[in-house]
């Protein structure tokens, strides 16, 4: 049985940075009281700034705001440089390969990689400032120097996940218009190579505004090379001089894109800039995970998504922390991967989504008592709400009931946490994500009415204040920026960043996220638009229709459900054959992420007679629930009890 609440253990707490809800709490009286003078301390204390700001926040334009308007600095000095007088022989990053080869990156190795990458980008390739680069790599120390060459000469980087397709990187290079990929020829998970480069190739097969392609050499696989647009990292940058200054950037000025899904359309450029992102990165690092001097910190995400730029990247650099980068699969050579590692770098902070939780509580219940495992101070959670099983082994057995777990809720657009339990000050509730960060006015509102709904009661997660590290824009996109983010919620007659989640009220202001409200699904922890889902199942020639539905899955959080309509009537001869066609297609368009967990052939699909498709209802039947709703205003409601019968014969 689980306990209501956690107390945090007093041992940590009396060390920590934030050491008591009173500190907690004076720190969000601090910003409530003064919004702006709060930040701007922050912002002085924090950043090396080469030129002081002159405002703290202008909201004249506001949902577009300008977060320390008049100041320069660049992230790679924040991140590198600046912790060069005292720190240049600690460890920035410690590199683990798949196949247990180790790296350890000084943050002077750091300062000299990076600025050899930087001049090579901007000698070779011609990179300025401004320019998008898009980034397609596997988790080695080369993608953590692509981003911050990038960051040091004011280029745009925008990482494209390595398991993302050919299409869908297409997709998003040229959205973004980027010159140069920076991609490997390959990679290693479970010992087997696996290629990025091929994809690559077919991402830029005609009219493409990409020039110039960087490749570095990890596997020395077979790969392709295009006279004058392939150039070998390894070989390009024996020449390249380790000294590069870093280019003074704007506080506004943009430093990176990262593409997500949305509930409609094709995925959208989410754009952060550059000193609020690396401010909250940096404090985020300090308060959430309360690492320390002599610390090393792990986070298992892949650098493709937004929790790999703001917490391996970013935050650990920008406060001079032992990052660890992973490269392989966290099953392999078995579910002790984790642990073995934990034991042998001595990790302080550990950060995963509960969906690889799951997965090695399954596979490896009683792998975390084989390692010595007494270095761990704080487990961090991420993506996705996590369910009280995966809690309590999470806690008991990887934390000895002993270490805070950090329920940390944002995502890509926040830039950093938002919502999330400090270490040393907050009383932890199992499963739930707790308070608002100091400074992030976070609050559950009711749609209709604007109001913040009571305790016990459920309504809109948003935040109602600007604040430093929220999305810019959406890359070329004015409009659907205002109305993904600002269009759906007005407090006191204005618009207010609403961030897609459900949320409830559990007493004491706790938040307990409930999910997306759109048609979002979040499958491992990672979002997918189940239009963009439906957008490549219909490629398929014979489909006429179809809707793709999230559906509860025990290690996946979120299975993908699709109901198909085929154009021919008659039934499908091979049902096998076209779930592998369609998942093919899936495939091809997005990645294997998003392929379909289930697929049903359905004669029709449940509309109103205005044509809307009823999703409440597809959900329901998916789930295998009962269907409550009234069923008697569709267009043909006896459509409904056909894919009921189908969807049960699918599963029994
Ligand atoms: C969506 C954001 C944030 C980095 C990884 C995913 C869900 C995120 C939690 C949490 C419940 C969570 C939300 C959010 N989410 N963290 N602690 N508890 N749900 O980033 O791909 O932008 O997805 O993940 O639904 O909107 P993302």
């Amino acid at each position: 049985m689980l306990k209501d609440i956690y107390q945090p253990n007093p041992e940590f707490a009396k060390d920590a940075t934030i050491k008591s809800m009173d500190e907690y709490n004076e720190l969000v009286k601090k910003a409530t009281d003064d919004y702006e003078g709060f930040w701007a301390d922050y912002a002085n204390e924090k950043i090396d700034w080469f030129k002081p700001f002159d405002t703290v926040l202008d909201e004249s334009n506001a949902p577009f705001v300008k977060w320390f308007d008049g100041g320069q600095l660049n992230v790679a000095h924040q991140c590198i440089d600046r912790h060069i007088e005292t720190r240049k022989n600690k460890a920035a990053i410690i590199f683990e390969g798949d196949r247990g080869d180790k790296q350890v990156i000084t943050y002077l190795d750091l300062y000299y990689n990076v600025n050899k990458f930087a001049n090579l980008l901007k000698e070779d390739f011609g990179v300025k400032k401004g320019d998008r680069v898009v980034i397609y790599m596997p988790m080695i120390p080369e993608a953590a120097y692509a981003m911050l060459a990038c960051a040091r000469i004011g280029a745009i980087h925008s990482i494209v996940f390595g398991g993302f397709s050919s299409e869908a990187l297409r997709d998003r290079i040229e959205d973004a218009e980027a010159k140069v990929v920076i991609t490997a020829d390959g990679a290693y998970r479970k010992t087997k190579p696996y290629m990025l480069k091929p994809v690559v190739d077919a991402a830029l097969t005609g009219d493409t505004p990409v020039k110039k392609v960087l490749v570095v050499e990890r596997n020395n696989e077979e790969v392709t090379w295009v006279a004058g647009r392939d150039y070998s990292y390894n070989e390009l940058i024996k020449s390249k001089s380790g000294k590069c200054d870093a280019e003074p950037m704007e506080s506004e000025d943009p430093l990176f894109l990262l593409y997500t899904s949305g509930s409609t359309g094709k995925p959208k450029g989410v754009q952060h800039n550059t000193a609020g992102y690396i401010l909250w990165a940096q404090m985020t690092m300090e308060w959430v995970f309360d690492v320390k001097e002599n610390d090393t910190y792990w986070c298992t995400a892949d650098v493709g998504w937004i929790t790999g730029h703001t917490y391996i990247v970013y935050g650990p650099l920008a406060m001079g922390a032992t990052t660890v980068m992973f490269e392989g699969v966290i099953t392999f050579p078995d579910a002790g991967r984790p642990w073995k590692m934990v034991e042998e770098h001595k990790i302080n902070q550990f950060y995963t989504a509960p969906t690889a939780i799951r997965v090695l509580h399954k596979m490896g219940e009683d792998e975390p008592a084989k390692y010595d495992l007494s270095s761990l101070k704080v487990l961090g959670t991420v993506g996705e709400p996590i369910d009280p099983p995966a809690w309590k082994w999470y806690y008991e057995e990887v934390g000895q009931s002993k270490c805070a777990i950090v329920d940390t809720y944002w995502q890509t657009e926040t830039g950093g946490h938002v919502v999330s339990p400090l270490p040393g000050a907050t009383p932890i509730k199992p499963a739930c994500a707790t308070l608002p960060l100091p400074g992030i006015i976070a609050e559950i509102l009711d749609p209709e009415t604007g109001e913040k709904v009571g305790e016990g009661e459920s309504g809109y997660m948003c935040i109602t204040r600007p604040w430093p590290s929220q999305i810019r824009g959406v890359w070329g996109d004015e409009e659907r920026y205002k109305k993904s983010y600002f269009g759906d919620v007005k407090k006191d007659g204005k618009p207010v960043y609403f961030t897609g989640d459900g949320a409830v009220y559990g007493g004491d202001g706790y938040i307990t996220i409930t999910g997306r409200t759109d048609d979002v699904i979040n499958v491992s922890g990672h979002r997918m638009g189940t239009a963009e889902v439906e957008a490549a199942i219909k490629k398929h020639d014979n489909v006429a229709e179809v809707a793709v539905v999230g559906k509860p899955h025990s290690l996946k959080g979120e299975g993908i459900f699709a109901y198909v309509v085929l154009k021919s009537d008659e039934g499908v001869a091979d049902e096998i054959e076209e779930v592998k066609a369609i998942n093919n297609i899936i495939k091809k368009e997005i990645g294997n992420i998003a392929l379909c967990d289930d697929m049903i052939f359905a004669p029709g699909l449940p509309k109103t007679r205005s044509g809307k498709i009823m999703r409440r209802i597809l959900r329901s039947i998916a789930k295998g629930e009962a269907i409550t709703q009234d069923i008697s205003t569709l267009e043909d409601p006896s459509i409904v009890a056909k894919i009921e019968a189908m969807a049960n014969c699918s599963t029994c």
